[in-house]
């Protein structure tokens, strides 16, 4: 978040379920931001659409945002999820459903104002589906067919809409789920998403080579895909 401080005072909104949480994180950016910078918190709560609708109804009272940020999830293990049918319904609500909901209503609020930028979190994950995580990853291709449609619903309305698909990044949620191979510094990739909301990219794979790599898992024919351990 800090790569989105500018010479401008900026005035960031931190919106969580977790008030120790985020007060850490708004002195730290109003400590390691730019000049200027202020932020204030909102605690609010995601299990069912009444909060959703309420938690993004009380974060729009600190005003109208220039930039609204769509980034909470879970990473389940698929053995959870595939045998506890409450644990799946979490996994598909929280890294699909809740977010689609908080971006229509963001666009909603936005289109009012004519400009604003919506940025989702989706995830490589969401580009095919595998054996290893594919309760997250349906989740993410519902949010991913979600911005798509979003954001032609946004054209000529001063709103764009953004969805990133980051690849295995070294956050707390991969640091306990036992992620294999290389993980994307966090800096790295919040540096991509910044110049690519700059630039209003309907869709953002960070670390960038994550396209290629992405395109080639897509084209693979399913007899040999089945035959990969992913
Ligand atoms: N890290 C990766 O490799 C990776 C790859 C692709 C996509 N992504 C996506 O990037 C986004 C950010 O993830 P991250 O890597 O930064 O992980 P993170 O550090 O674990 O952050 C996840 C955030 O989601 C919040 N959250 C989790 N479950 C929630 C719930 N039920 N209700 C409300 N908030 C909830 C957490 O809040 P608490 O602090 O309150 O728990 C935390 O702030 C997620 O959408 C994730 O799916 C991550």
């Amino acid at each position: 978040m800090r790569r989105w401080c500018t010479e401008e005072p900026t005035h960031f909104v931190l919106v969580g379920r977790r008030e120790d949480t985020l007060r850490a994180i708004s002195e730290d950016l109003v400590t390691r931001g730019c000049d200027g910078t202020e932020a204030s918190i909102h605690v609010g709560a995601f299990r069912d659409s009444e909060e959703v609708a309420a938690t993004v109804a009380g974060a729009l009272e600190h005003g109208r945002p220039d930039i609204a940020l769509v980034a909470f999830g879970s990473l389940p293990e698929q053995a959870v999820v595939s045998a506890t049918a409450s644990a799946l319904t979490e996994a598909l609500e929280v890294n699909g459903v809740w977010p689609a909901l908080c971006a229509q209503l963001l666009f909603n609020a936005l289109r009012e104002e004519g400009a604003g930028r919506i940025v989702l979190l989706g995830s490589v994950a969401g580009d095919r589906g595998r054996r290893s995580n594919y309760a997250y990853g349906a989740a993410k291709s519902l949010l991913a067919t979600f911005a798509a449609g979003l954001a032609h619903a946004a054209v000529g309305t001063g709103v764009s809409v953004s969805l990133v698909k980051p690849g295995p990044t070294d956050t707390p949620m991969t640091r306990g789920a036992g992620t294999r191979g290389r993980l994307a510094a966090p800096d790295d990739v919040a540096r991509t998403i910044v110049a690519g909301v700059a630039r209003k990219q309907p869709v953002i794979y960070a670390p960038p080579r994550w396209r290629v790599i992405m395109a080639i898992i897509r084209a693979l024919p399913g007899p040999l895909f089945d035959r990969l351990d992913i």
